[in-house]
């Protein structure tokens, strides 16, 4: 067994009629191969629709599964009305949302123009807004049920951090969301969730945070404790986990996947790890000595 291996049992989706926003790109593109693999029905939306069919016609090939490629920009609400209409008339019913598309770029906020701030609020929190509202009105009308909401944040959601402000400022209500809804939804039989990742290697990501030789300046393996970076098949296997029956009773849940990277940013005394083996017996006796 790998943690770069399919994690569910055959057939685990089947039923799942899903939308992943974003889905024709990095890791909204894994997850729809995975959720096909499992037998799940998927609808993936951004604004490039020959992009999107290009993914579609690849992984319906790849995986005999059924995808329906729409074009949707998320900051427009009534774009994402007219979507779900023509996925549920495609496939009848939709019980679960992924909320992935994003926006992001590095930046001094002083550098911002209020447009730029506004563009990624716009994509990322009003965009999941948008999806999230327009599927929750249609799941309690239509009283479909049980339906689940799978948001796609990021670490700094709650720690923060500079240089992506819109970004961590647009994801933090995100969370805030996914967590009201948990609450609020669950009488609906609507359950609502969150990934947190760490770096996953996708172009969408890197090219933005990561431009020119920032990449390796900035190598994300270099400041994780498991001293790598996610494997996509392993944010697949949690989003499906997630968005499957299995995880009936999780709700409310934000799971962090980066291998303790937020954490080893956050100890106070995490760096003494570069201290060597042998140097320990020598701190060790200072230390006892001054006891003495
Ligand atoms: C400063 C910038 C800028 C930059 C754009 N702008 N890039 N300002 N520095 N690098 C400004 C523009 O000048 C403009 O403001 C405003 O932002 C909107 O730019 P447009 O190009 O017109 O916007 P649009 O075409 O809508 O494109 C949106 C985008 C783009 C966010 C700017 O990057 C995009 O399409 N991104 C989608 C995919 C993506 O970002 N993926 C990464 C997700 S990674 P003015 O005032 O000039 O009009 C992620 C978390 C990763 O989310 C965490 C890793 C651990
Ligand atoms: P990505 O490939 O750039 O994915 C972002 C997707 O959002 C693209 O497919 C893009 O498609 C779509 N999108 C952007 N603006 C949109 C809009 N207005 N309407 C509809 N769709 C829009 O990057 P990724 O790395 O896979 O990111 C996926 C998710 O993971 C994001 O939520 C991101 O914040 C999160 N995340 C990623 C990492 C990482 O290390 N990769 C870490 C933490 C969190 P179009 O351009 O065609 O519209």
């Amino acid at each position: 067994m790998k943690y770069t291996e399919p994690m569910l049992r055959d057939g685990a989706l089947e039923g799942k009629n899903i939308i992943i926003t974003g889905g024709g790109s990095g890791l909204g593109k894994s997850m729809t191969r995975y959720f096909l693999q499992l037998g799940a029905k998927v609808v993936i939306t951004s604004r490039n629709l020959e992009k999107l069919q290009k993914t579609a016609d690849e992984l319906m090939q790849e995986t005999g599964g059924d995808v329906l490629a729409l074009a949707c920009d998320v900051r427009h609400y009534e774009q994402v009305e007219k979507m779900l209409e023509t996925a549920v008339s495609k496939f009848g019913y939709i019980n679960g949302l992924v909320n992935n598309a994003a926006g992001n770029f590095i930046s001094p906020t002083e550098r911002l123009s209020a447009h730029a701030f506004d563009t990624i609020i716009d994509i990322v929190l009003k965009g999941s807004k948008n999806a999230t509202l327009t599927l929750g009105k249609y799941w309690i009308k239509e009283q479909i049920n049980p339906a689940r909401i799978l948001n796609i944040v990021t670490t700094y959601a709650w720690t923060g951090s500079a240089y992506v402000v819109p970004s961590a400022t647009a994801k933090a209500g995100v969370l805030a969301m996914t967590r009201s809804l948990a609450v609020e939804w669950a009488k609906y039989g609507i359950s609502s969730n969150a990934i947190a990742p760490g770096p996953f290697p996708t172009k969408g990501a890197w090219d933005r945070l990561l431009p020119g030789d920032l990449k390796e300046k900035f190598d994300p393996a270099k400041k994780n404790p498991l001293k790598r970076v996610g494997e996509h098949q392993e944010l697949a296997n949690l989003a499906a986990y997630l968005m499957s029956d299995y995880a009936a009773y999780i709700n409310g849940e934000v799971v962090t996947i980066d291998g303790g990277e937020w954490l080893y940013g956050a100890g106070e005394f995490n760096q003494l790890e570069q201290i060597p083996e042998a140097m320990w017996d020598m701190l060790e006796a200072m230390i006892k000595k001054r006891k003495k």
